[in-house]
């Protein structure tokens, strides 16, 4: 099956910053596809560099749908949201002063006819997010804006998502209410390429997981497999202050 992601060679940063050094990886349709590594190590910028925000110097991102190749690498976000691919931050992916309502509609620029019915079935899923309709994001909880920032990319009716540490600062409870979320969103069909702290969570669930470090690949392969390599352990859990320190680091990963 073709890649409905493909990104070969990437080298990409901020104005004279160059971060990532020719990174490539790929996310076949439905597939869950978990982006791990130390702080610094350029996650978010390969997710910013496939969604337009951060400045490619070379490489190629390719993405496929319908039978049909796009190259688009350099694309802006809006028109890659329209083609299908959207994207959350990790933070500030809410306009705090705007109520969920208007987050939700804000989401569907793209598609805005059909903006509420795909509302409607959206808050069935997201049942909880219907009875905050009218509060301001900036009001919710840390669980509750995770939600919501899903929901509204969701809202474009994309058919893959990049999501960049849905689970960071959240409670355990909220934790997995998203990773619950994630889980529909993979039955149903989303492609999905995820940036997480929690390497152990996001691996046992990955089809297929990267480990990139100084802007580079690392390793690669099954989430479940990396999740049992030494190598990536003592890689992952000698990183900064997001690593999660188990009492017994090897066997917690049994
Ligand atoms: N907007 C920016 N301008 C300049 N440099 C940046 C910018 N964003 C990130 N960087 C730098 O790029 C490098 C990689 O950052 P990036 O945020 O991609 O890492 P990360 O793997 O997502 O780390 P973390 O786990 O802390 O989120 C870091 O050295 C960072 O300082
Ligand atoms: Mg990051």
């Amino acid at each position: 099956m073709l890649p409905m992601l493909q990104v070969t060679g990437l080298s990409a940063g901020f104005e004279d910053v160059p971060v990532l050094d020719g990174v490539s990886m790929t996310a076949t349709p439905g597939s869950t596809v978990a982006i791990v590594g130390p702080n610094g190590a350029g996650k978010s910028t390969l997710l910013k560099a496939v969604y337009g925000l951060a400045r490619v110097r070379s490489g190629r991102v390719v993405f496929r749908r319908d039978g049909a190749e796009h190259d688009i690498t350099g694309w802006p976000p809006h028109r890659l949201t329209a083609l299908g691919l959207n994207y959350v931050p990790q933070t500030d992916n809410v306009f705090a002063a705007l109520s969920v309502r208007e987050n939700l509609l804000l989401g569907a620029t793209a598609r805005p006819r059909q903006a509420l019915a795909r509302m409607e079935r959206l808050l069935v899923e997201f049942g909880p997010l219907r009875t905050v309709l009218d509060r301001p994001a900036g009001a919710l909880s840390g669980g509750q804006r995770q939600s919501l920032a899903v929901a509204r990319a969701l809202m474009s009716e994309p058919v893959l998502l990049l999501l960049d540490e849905p689970s960071a600062g959240l409670a355990p409870s909220a934790v997995g209410t998203v990773f619950g979320h994630l889980a529909r969103l993979r039955s149903e069909g989303l492609t999905i390429v995820i940036v997480e702290q929690n390497a152990r969570l996001v691996l046992a669930r990955a089809d297929n997981a990267y480990v990139l470090e100084g802007g580079r690949n690392r390793y690669e392969g099954p989430g479940p497999e990396l999740l049992q390599d030494a190598r990536v352990v003592e890689l992952y859990l000698g990183g900064g202050a997001h690593a999660t320190t188990p009492a017994t680091p090897a066997a917690a990963d049994q």
